[in-house]
């Protein structure tokens, strides 16, 4: 009798220990969350060079050179045929797939830019160069992802997708996938759009409806896609056409107001210098004067939608001052990345005081808000940017029914009655808010 009973405290007690020695260690989080979050299996394809873990494979072996086909003809038949018909397969010395994977398949490599890097270091160079025209860029895009307080706030199926896009600067084969690694590929404006789509970055939508993307629906099939990206070699130009002018690896040294959520001012001395580099790109087609006219219509266009979005922000500024956005900060549960505002509750309105972070879990007009600010602009924004007029008039359209919805809302917020409920519970417990504050 004694033996079950210690039998089964020595089960209790040791089963759980050795469970616990026996698990590896759960890996970490990046970046200034770290602690805070752990990556799923697939971050290991999105972030290879902090992410790989070279866990046992059922294979065994040291491979050399043609070796690894015998077996990955059978096994992965698609990914040896791209890999036959690339370039890489090419020539007297073929890069094969030990020299991205290595050699020995207990401990294989997922490629990093540098493993790309090696052979291709000024492609590499391009890329890092990015770095220094600041965010965004596709160098910085992984550490952008991971160091944003709601990344590591939001439940890991709300978040997950973050990742795969901002893959971008982790890895090289985000525009001419992989094995086939074919420059025709990236040239294509369908290279971009996976990424660049969506309401806060309408690039394929805006493209797409201006001149230039009409041209190449209509005939971009019979273009000659072997070419590089020069001057006389494309009748109308395609997202890596204007934004990685001569095949250049670097989308940033361009770039005038960016993603568009914030004023800028496009006459500083820097802005000056980069708009040139766009008139250069533009002077390919058009003459000089079309394109200057072109940009003066887009700043001006900013110049009147930033009016508006400021006169909004003060409407909320003044709700705020009269206390009455409800429910308000110190009504609803603290964003758990930010201590600040668990010490200080306090509504973010505008880009200054982080409201890109701060745009869930928030009252509605906080809320009708962000909306305009972060997809009714930034699509008027895109569409003026992408010479796609129309477009971008409609969200203009569109700007103003919810600037005017949102006064209306406020004044309707200071009469009484609308404050009375007790919105206090149903914010602060429940399922979600009791996961989120628990799981992450
Ligand atoms: C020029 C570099 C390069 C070469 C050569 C190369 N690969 Fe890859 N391979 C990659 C990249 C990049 C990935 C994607 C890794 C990631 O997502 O982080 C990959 C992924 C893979 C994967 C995982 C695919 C998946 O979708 O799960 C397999 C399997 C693979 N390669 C096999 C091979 C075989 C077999 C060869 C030789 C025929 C080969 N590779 C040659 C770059 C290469
Ligand atoms: C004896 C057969 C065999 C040989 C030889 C072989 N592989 Fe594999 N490989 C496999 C099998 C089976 C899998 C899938 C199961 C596993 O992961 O072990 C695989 C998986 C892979 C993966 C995918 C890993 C992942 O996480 O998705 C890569 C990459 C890869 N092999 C590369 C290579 C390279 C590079 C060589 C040559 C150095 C090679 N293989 C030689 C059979 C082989
Ligand atoms: C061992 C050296 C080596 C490595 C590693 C390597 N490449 Fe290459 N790559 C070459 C060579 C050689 C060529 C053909 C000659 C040339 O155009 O430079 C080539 C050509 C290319 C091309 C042009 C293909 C075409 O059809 O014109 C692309 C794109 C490319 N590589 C991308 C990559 C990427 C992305 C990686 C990393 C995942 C990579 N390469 C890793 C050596 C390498
Ligand atoms: C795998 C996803 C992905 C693909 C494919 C992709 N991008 Fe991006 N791109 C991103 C992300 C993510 C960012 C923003 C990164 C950040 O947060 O800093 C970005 C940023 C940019 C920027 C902004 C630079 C700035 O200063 O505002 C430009 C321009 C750009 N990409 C152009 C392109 C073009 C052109 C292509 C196709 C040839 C392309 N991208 C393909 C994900 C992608
Ligand atoms: C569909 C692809 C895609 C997904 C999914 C995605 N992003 Fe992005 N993200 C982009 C692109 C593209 C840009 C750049 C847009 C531009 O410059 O116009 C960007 C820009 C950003 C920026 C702004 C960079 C800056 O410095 O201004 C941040 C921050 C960001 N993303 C974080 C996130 C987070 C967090 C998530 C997940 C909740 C996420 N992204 C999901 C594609 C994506
Ligand atoms: C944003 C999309 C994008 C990303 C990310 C990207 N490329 Fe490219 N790549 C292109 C485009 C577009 C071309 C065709 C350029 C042209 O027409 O001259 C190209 C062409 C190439 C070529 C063949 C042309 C040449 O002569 O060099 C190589 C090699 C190459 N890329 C390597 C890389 C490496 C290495 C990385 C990662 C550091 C990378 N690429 C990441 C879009 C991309
Ligand atoms: C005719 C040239 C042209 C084409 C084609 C084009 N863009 Fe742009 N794009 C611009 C201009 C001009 C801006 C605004 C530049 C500024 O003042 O910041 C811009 C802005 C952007 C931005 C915001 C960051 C930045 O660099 O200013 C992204 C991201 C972007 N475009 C992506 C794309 C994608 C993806 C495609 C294809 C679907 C595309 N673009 C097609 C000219 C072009
Ligand atoms: C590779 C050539 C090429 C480049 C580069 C180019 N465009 Fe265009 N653009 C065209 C073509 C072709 C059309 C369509 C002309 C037509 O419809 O008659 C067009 C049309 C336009 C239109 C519409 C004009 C109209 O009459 O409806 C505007 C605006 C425009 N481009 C602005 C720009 C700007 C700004 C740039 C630089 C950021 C630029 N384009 C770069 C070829 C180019």
């Amino acid at each position: 009798m004694w033996i079950s009973h210690l039998l089964l405290v020595a089960l209790l007690l040791g089963y759980p220990a050795a469970l616990w020695s026996g698990l590896p260690e759960p890996p970490a989080g990046t970046g200034e969350h770290a602690s805070s979050w752990q990556p799923d299996p697939m971050h290991e394809y999105w972030d290879p060079a902090t992410q790989h873990q070279p866990e046992t494979r059922l294979v065994e072996g040291v491979f050399e050179g043609e070796a690894c086909l015998e077996c990955h003809d059978v096994v992965t038949p698609g990914i040896v045929k791209d890999w036959r018909e690339s370039r890489h397969a090419q020539g007297e010395r073929p890069v094969l797939c030990p020299a991205c994977h290595g050699a020995d398949h207990q401990k294989l490599i997922f490629p990093t830019p540098q493993t790309c890097g090696g052979c291709h270091p000024e492609r590499l160079a391009q890329m890092n160069e990015e770095k220094k025209y600041g965010f965004p860029s596709h160098a910085l895009a992984m550490e952008r992802v991971v160091d944003s307080k709601h990344f590591a706030d939001k439940p890991k199926a709300e978040v997950m997708a973050c990742l795969q896009c901002h893959s971008v600067g982790s890895k090289c084969d985000s525009c001419h996938t992989r094995h086939r690694f074919d420059p025709a590929e990236a040239r294509r404006p369908e290279a971009c759009i996976t990424c660049h789509s969506g309401p806060p970055h309408p690039d394929d939508e805006s493209y797409f409806s201006s001149a230039h993307g009409q041209r190449y629906l209509q005939d971009g099939k019979n273009w000659s896609w072997k070419q590089p990206l020069k001057a006389g070699n494309y009748p109308a130009p395609t997202c890596a056409y204007c934004h990685m002018r001569h095949g250049n690896h670097q989308v940033a040294d361009k770039a005038v107001w960016k993603f568009g959520i914030r004023e800028i001012n496009p006459r500083t001395a820097e802005n000056i210098i980069k708009r040139k580099r766009w008139l250069e790109t533009c002077r390919d087609c058009h003459p000089p004067e079309t394109a200057a006219d072109f940009f003066q219509r887009l700043d001006a266009e900013r110049k009147e939608s930033w009016r508006l979005l400021y006169r909004t922000e003060n409407i909320l500024k003044d709700l705020r001052g009269k206390g009455q956005l409800r429910p308000s900060a110190s009504e609803r549960p603290a964003y758990p990345m930010d201590l600040l505002a668990r010490l200080m509750p306090r509504e973010r309105i505008g880009f200054f005081e982080g409201q890109a972070s701060a745009f869930y879990n928030v009252s509605a007009i906080e809320r009708d808000y962000f909306e305009l600010w972060y997809f009714s602009n930034l699509s008027a924004y895109k569409g003026m940017a992408h010479q796609a007029p129309q477009w971008a008039g409609s969200f203009h359209e569109r700007m103003k029914a919810s600037a005017h919805a949102i006064a209306d809302r406020a004044k309707r917020l200071g009469e009484p009655d609308r404050n009375s409920i007790d919105l206090k519970p149903v914010w602060m417990e429940g399922e979600y808010t009791r996961f989120n504050r628990e799981k992450n």
